[in-house]
């Protein structure tokens, strides 16, 4: 099966501010790589280039094979949806029609069954069927994060790009989310991929397969978990001092086992 996702050389700059530098990625399918990097490293950045949100200098991007600026609205939202770092928007809308509303891009005469039991099985798989008739601006943060979310999810694109999809949830539903994602990007039959802007070193350690580490508008590491979560890298890219804990003696296979334990800034080199 050919890449979900290519890009090659990306370049982006506000104004005099280079933020994307040469990036080249490549993501397969079934794979779910978590994009990290401190605030400014141009995550969103990098996201929005790939949407087509932001027009890039220089580079490539195809999305299974085809470049993404050949692409008509409606096939680029048939390859790609898209959880933005902060909804502005506040749908007077119930929560069922606002996950609809990732149907559109396959939506061409009217709403067919298919559609809503697809709205419908998305709700349920994210714990959000009691919340079907709620209108979306009376929700709480989390709540509406999560519904976003779905919606990303109903409109069953090739490639989602979530940007920082869990930091407005409790505890309980981070893990939750993240596992209704791995869990979608892991079925072999539907050939997704995920690429995901996160804060959470220990979320993105347990559920990507990869990481890639931005740092002065350059991928600085990228690899597994394991190969990228090291106490150098992460003292050099967030100017804090870890501890890595690897219990893959007791729970091999999967980076299930790899825990960074944050202790303190690092203020002086
Ligand atoms: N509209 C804009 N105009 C000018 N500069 C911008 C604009 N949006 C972002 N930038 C700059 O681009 C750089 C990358 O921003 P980006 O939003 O991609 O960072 P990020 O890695 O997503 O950060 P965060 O973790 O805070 O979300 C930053 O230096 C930011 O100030
Ligand atoms: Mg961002």
């Amino acid at each position: 099966m050919s890449k979900i996702l290519e890009i090659k050389d990306l370049n982006f700059s506000w104004g005099n501010n280079h933020v994307l530098r040469d990036i080249n990625v490549n993501i397969s399918p079934n794979e779910l790589v978590a994009v990290l990097g401190v605030n400014g490293a141009g995550k969103s950045t990098l996201l929005k280039c790939i949407n087509r949100i932001l027009k890039s200098d220089s580079g490539s991007i195809n999305l299974l094979e085809q470049d993404v600026n050949g692409l008509s609205l409606i096939d680029l939202s048939k390859k790609v949806s898209y959880v933005p770092q902060s909804v502005r928007t506040s749908f007077s809308m119930d929560v069922f029609d606002v996950v609809l509303l990732g149907r559109r891009p396959h939506i061409s005469w009217r709403i067919s069954e298919d559609d809503r039991d697809k709205v419908s099985s998305t709700l349920r798989s994210l714990g959000l069927e009691d919340f079907s008739f709620r209108k979306f601006d009376q929700l709480s943060g989390g709540e509406r994060q999560r519904v976003i979310i779905a919606k990303a999810i109903a409109q069953d694109s090739s490639l989602l790009l979530m940007d920082e999809p869990t930091s407005d949830l409790d505890l309980k539903n981070q893990l939750e989310t993240m596992k209704s994602l791995r869990k979608i990007i892991s079925n072999k039959d539907a050939e997704k991929s995920a690429l995901i802007a996160i804060h959470d070193i220990n979320i993105a350690a347990r559920f990507a397969d990869r990481i890639l580490l931005l740092h002065n508008g350059k991928i600085f590491a990228s690899g597994t978990p394991r190969e990228v979560l090291t106490k150098d890298n992460i003292a050099e890219v967030f100017s804090v001092d870890a501890e890595i804990i690897d219990n893959a003696v007791f729970w091999p296979g999967g980076s299930d086992s790899l825990r960074v334990i944050i202790k303190d800034e690092i203020t002086s080199k």
